[in-house]
């Protein structure tokens, strides 16, 4: 069976968009519009799911979804092009997360080790709705019926979900399925674009820490709201090793704080890591901080200054956010509408 190819990601608005947010997803989701329909979804439900002290009230949650969307648009996702929106404004992820709750089992979902871990010990007062992220973020990919969605390697295991999922549903209703003319299977088994570790930012602090938002230290993240000035003197002060950088790759082992400075470099410049030490093994790490503040700078404070920018023309956030659900939901509605017939129930 042969389903369109379309791309759906998913970034949660919890504020303070670092390197980290920008290398390891955002750049990937920029390149992938070149060859595939793109969804790029702000994924506001799933962050009311922790605690509202964690995700901020209110003024900060609308705040980070127009700052996650102005990040989109100034990293060069195209919204025309593509669908850019939040999820709250299309209410068929939450009506299709419905139906799958009712597909997915209690065991699969006892299995999802981020719920675990974002649970912590105290699991009986987390969210009902943390424990059901997994189901709304497969209602979020297969409402567009996606082929493929770029994530990173702790979202693998939902991925997995969202495939028993669909697989289940195409099992269970296969008879009404074929009946209703849509063949073997109505969801596709979404394929993940897993990124690679070589794009895995560490903190600047802390070489076997991932860059984190959460992270008490500011010196430890690039944020993508940071200026020429505030980049190029956290790369200052990144930590490092008292050896000089070496020749191969092979050399960095042991090192992560090594590892992670030429790895950004590698990212930002779009080459292998064995090429950035072509060029700088050998060499003191201050002529190498020096190149890599510098590429930063060059690579980051256009995105930040149109950031800016874009943060402070709400309207137009406003007005792309509103063309994106308007045209999700078209598509979301097509597949919500066979999902009831499929089911048995009864529509307009
Ligand atoms: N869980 C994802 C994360 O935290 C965000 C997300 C929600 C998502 N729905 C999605 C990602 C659908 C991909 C596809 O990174």
């Amino acid at each position: 069976m042969a389903f369109k190819q379309r791309v759906f990601s998913g970034v949660q608005p919890t504020g303070n968009l670092h390197l980290g947010n920008y290398l390891g997803a955002i750049v990937k989701f920029v390149a992938l519009q070149e060859h595939y329909d793109c969804i790029y979804c702000v994924v506001d439900l799933h962050a009311i799911t922790v605690p509202i002290d964690v995700w901020g009230g209110p003024e900060e949650l609308r705040r980070n979804t127009r700052e996650v969307t102005a990040a989109f648009i100034a990293s060069g996702i195209d919204p025309n092009k593509h669908i850019v929106f939040n999820q709250s404004q299309v209410a068929h992820h939450a009506e299709l997360a419905w139906v799958f709750n009712c597909v997915a089992r209690l065991g699969w979902l006892n299995r999802m080790t981020q719920f675990k871990e974002k649970a912590g010990k105290d699991r009986e007062a987390a969210s009902i709705g943390l424990y059901d992220y997994p189901v709304l973020m497969a209602a979020d990919i297969l409402a567009y019926r996606a082929t493929h969605v770029p994530v990173g390697e702790d979202q693998k295991q939902h991925l997995e979900l969202t495939r028993d999922i669909a697989q289940k549903f195409n099992n269970d209703f296969s008879e009404s399925i074929r009946a209703r003319g849509f063949g073997e299977a109505f969801f596709p088994l979404t394929e993940p674009i897993i990124q690679g570790p070589a794009t895995r930012v560490m903190s600047l602090r802390d070489g076997t820490k991932k860059m984190s938002k959460s992270d008490a230290s500011d010196n430890s993240r690039i944020n993508l709201t940071d200026d020429a000035d505030a980049i190029a003197q956290k790369i200052r002060r990144a930590k490092t090793d008292p050896e000089p950088l070496p020749g191969e790759e092979a050399g960095l082992e042991h090192r992560p704080e090594a590892d992670n400075l030429v790895g950004i470099y590698a990212a930002l410049a779009d080459k292998p890591k064995a090429a950035v030490l072509q060029e700088f093994g050998g060499g003191q790490f201050s002529t190498f901080k020096t190149a890599l503040a510098d590429l930063s700078v060059a690579r980051l404070s256009p995105i930040a200054a149109e950031m800016k920018r874009l943060t402070q023309d709400t309207a137009y956030i406003d007005s792309v956010l509103a063309g994106g659900a308007a045209r999700a939901e078209v598509l979301a509605a097509e597949t919500m509408n066979a999902v009831k017939d499929i089911l048995g129930l009864v529509r307009r």
